[in-house]
C-alpha cells in the first residue's frame, strides 16, 4: 500500500531519479512489463545524465536480481516471501547502489530508507533501514563466498555472475570449454551492448550511418555500430534503416549465401516483429511471404517493411497451419520462438522469468515449426533453422530429428566470421557474445531433399 501524505512527503526527499527507478521496478516485477520498454517511456524528459543513471540502476538490478535476492534474505534472516513486494524492490535498488555503482554508502542507505517512507510508508522506513544497514556490513564478494558453501562451482558462477544456475548449466553445456570462458560468456551477458543498426538492402547505404563515433559492423555487410539514439538519423525514421543485432544480420547473410538455389518465393515463418523479413525483402529477387500468428506482432512486422515498394505480403497465420501450398518456397527461414538465453544482455529481467519447465513445450513447437518449414520447401530449396538461444535442446537436438533434408555446412558461408562453427556440431553456426560482441545466434542451414 503506497502512503503519500503531504507531511512525510516533506519530512522525506527523494530525488526524481531514485524515484522512477522504483516505479519501473514495480512495473517490471509487479506488472510484468520488459525493463527495456519501461525505461525508454520512464526516461523522456530527463537529462542524458539522469536517464542514463535510471538505465543503469533499473538494468543492472534486474540482471543481478536473483543474487541481491539470496543477500537479501541472508542479511534480513527471512524469505523474502515474508516482506512485502515494494520492499523488496527498494532493497534490490539499494543492493544495486552499493555494490555496483559509484554510490557511497551513506548516500545508498539513506535514499533508501527514504525512498521507502516516500513511495510505500513510513511505517516500513524502520525495517529497510535495519536491512540495508545489515547488506553494507559485507561486500557483495563476501556475501558471496557465505552463501556459496553448499554450492556447486556453476550455481556459485551464477550466484556471482547474476544467472539461475540451469542457465549456467545449459550455456556450459553449449559452450563446451573451460571456466575461464565461461565466465567471458556470463560476463559478456552482463555487459549491455551498443546498438547495432542495419541498412535495408536496395533502400540505404552503410555511409548514410556513419556519422561521428559509429563504425561499421565487423562482418555484416549491412551493420553499422553506433551509440546514441538511432532515432536521430532520418534513414531509421523512414524506415530504411533499422536496429538489429549483428548476430541475427549474419545469419540472414549465411541463409542467403547458400547455393544453388531454386528460383520461387520467400518465406519467413515466424516473422515478427520483422527484422529478419526486412533483410530478406531487400535480398529477395521475387515475392516474400512473412508469415506471424500474433496480430499486433504482424503489425510490426509490416512496419518493418513498409519502406518497400511491395512484392511482400504479411499475414497472420500459425507456422503449424500453413496458408500456402507445401512445396513451394525456394527459401524459408524458421526463426522460432525459444528461450532467448542467446539474448540475455539485452533483456535485462529476461534471465529470471524463464524457467527449465518451459524448455519442454518450447521444443515442441520448434519441431513442429521446422516440421512445416521443410514441408512447405520445394526440393532443392534452402532451409534455415534459427534460435537465439545455443541450448542443445532448442538447437542441434531438433535439426537432427528432421526428416527430409541434407545438412549444408553453414559456418562455411561465413568465412571471415572467426570461431563460427558449434562446438557441438561443427556444421552449424553458433555465434557468442564474448567471442563476436553478437548474441548467441543458432544457425542450420538445410537443404530440402527429394
Ligand atoms: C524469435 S521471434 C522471430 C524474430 C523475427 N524473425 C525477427 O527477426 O524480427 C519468434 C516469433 O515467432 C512467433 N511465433 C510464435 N508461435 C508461432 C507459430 N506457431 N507459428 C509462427 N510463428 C510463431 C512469435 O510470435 C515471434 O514473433
Amino acid at each position: 500500500m503506497t502512503d503519500r501524505r503531504p507531511s512525510q512527503r516533506r519530512r522525506r526527499r527523494i530525488d526524481e531519479p531514485r524515484l522512477v527507478a522504483f516505479e519501473a521496478m514495480r512495473a517490471i516485477n509487479g506488472d510484468g512489463a520488459y525493463a527495456n520498454l519501461v525505461t525508454s517511456e520512464m526516461t523522456v524528459g530527463f537529462s542524458a545524465r539522469d536517464a542514463g543513471f535510471i538505465i543503469e540502476l533499473v538494468h543492472g538490478t534486474c540482471r543481478m536480481q536473483g543474487s541481491y535476492d539470496r543477500i537479501i534474505a541472508a542479511a534480513a534472516g527471512r524469505s523474502l516471501s515474508s516482506l512485502q513486494a515494494e520492499v523488496v524492490d527498494v532493497l534490490r535498488l539499494g543492493c544495486h547502489q552499493l555494490f555496483r555503482m559509484r554510490v557511497p554508502q551513506h548516500a545508498a542507505v539513506a535514499s533508501s530508507v527514504d525512498l521507502a517512507g516516500v513511495a510505500i510508508s513510513e511505517r516500513v522506513s524502520g525495517l529497510v533501514n535495519a536491512i540495508v544497514r545489515k547488506l553494507t556490513a559485507k561486500s557483495f564478494d563476501q556475501w558471496c563466498d557465505q552463501l556459496s558453501e553448499k554450492l556447486t562451482p556453476r550455481a556459485e558462477l551464477g550466484l556471482r555472475l547474476g544467472h539461475p544456475s540451469w542457465i549456467v548449466d545449459a550455456l556450459a553445456d553449449a559452450l563446451h570449454s573451460d571456466q575461464d570462458e565461461l565466465i567471458s560468456l556470463l560476463e559478456a551477458d552482463n555487459e549491455p551492448p551498443v546498438p547495432m543498426l542495419v541498412v535495408r538492402p536496395g533502400l540505404a547505404k552503410r555511409s548514410e550511418l556513419l556519422t561521428e563515433k559509429a563504425r561499421r559492423a565487423r562482418w555484416s555487410l549491412w551493420g553499422v555500430e553506433r551509440p546514441g539514439n538511432p532515432g536521430e538519423l532520418p534513414a531509421i525514421r523512414q524506415g530504411r534503416a533499422g536496429v538489429q543485432d549483428e548476430g541475427s544480420q549474419l545469419v540472414i547473410q549465411a541463409a542467403t549465401a547458400a547455393h544453388p538455389r531454386p528460383k520461387g518465393p520467400w518465406l519467413d515463418l515466424c516473422a515478427g516483429p520483422g527484422g529478419k523479413s526486412a533483410l530478406l525483402r531487400g535480398l529477395c529477387p521475387g515475392l516474400l511471404i512473412a508469415a506471424e500468428p500474433q496480430a499486433h506482432r504482424a503489425e510490426l512486422v509490416a512496419r518493418a517493411l513498409r519502406a518497400y515498394p511491395g512484392r511482400y505480403q504479411v499475414i497472420v497465420a500459425d507456422g503449424r497451419e500453413p496458408a500456402w501450398a507445401p512445396g513451394s518456397m525456394a527459401l524459408t527461414l524458421a526463426d522460432v520462438p525459444c528461450t532467448g538465453l542467446g539474448a540475455l544482455r539485452r533483456r535485462p529481467e529476461s534471465r529470471w522469468r524463464r524457467e527449465p519447465s518451459q524448455v519442454g513445450e518450447l521444443v515442441k513447437l520448434q519441431h513442429a515449426l521446422l516440421g512445416t518449414a521443410i514441408a512447405s520447401t520445394m526440393p532443392g530449396g534452402i532451409i534455415a533453422y534459427v534460435t537465439c538461444s545455443p541450448h542443445r535442446a532448442e538447437t542441434i537436438e531438433v535439426v537432427r530429428r528432421a526428416d527430409g533434408i541434407q545438412v549444408l555446412d553453414a559456418p562455411a558461408l561465413l568465412p571471415d566470421v572467426p570461431h563460427a562453427a558449434s562446438r557441438l556440431d561443427k556444421r552449424f553456426i553458433q555465434l557468442w557474445p564474448h567471442l563476436h560482441g553478437t548474441d548467441a545466434m543458432f544457425c542450420a542451414l538445410l537443404r530440402r531433399t527429394e
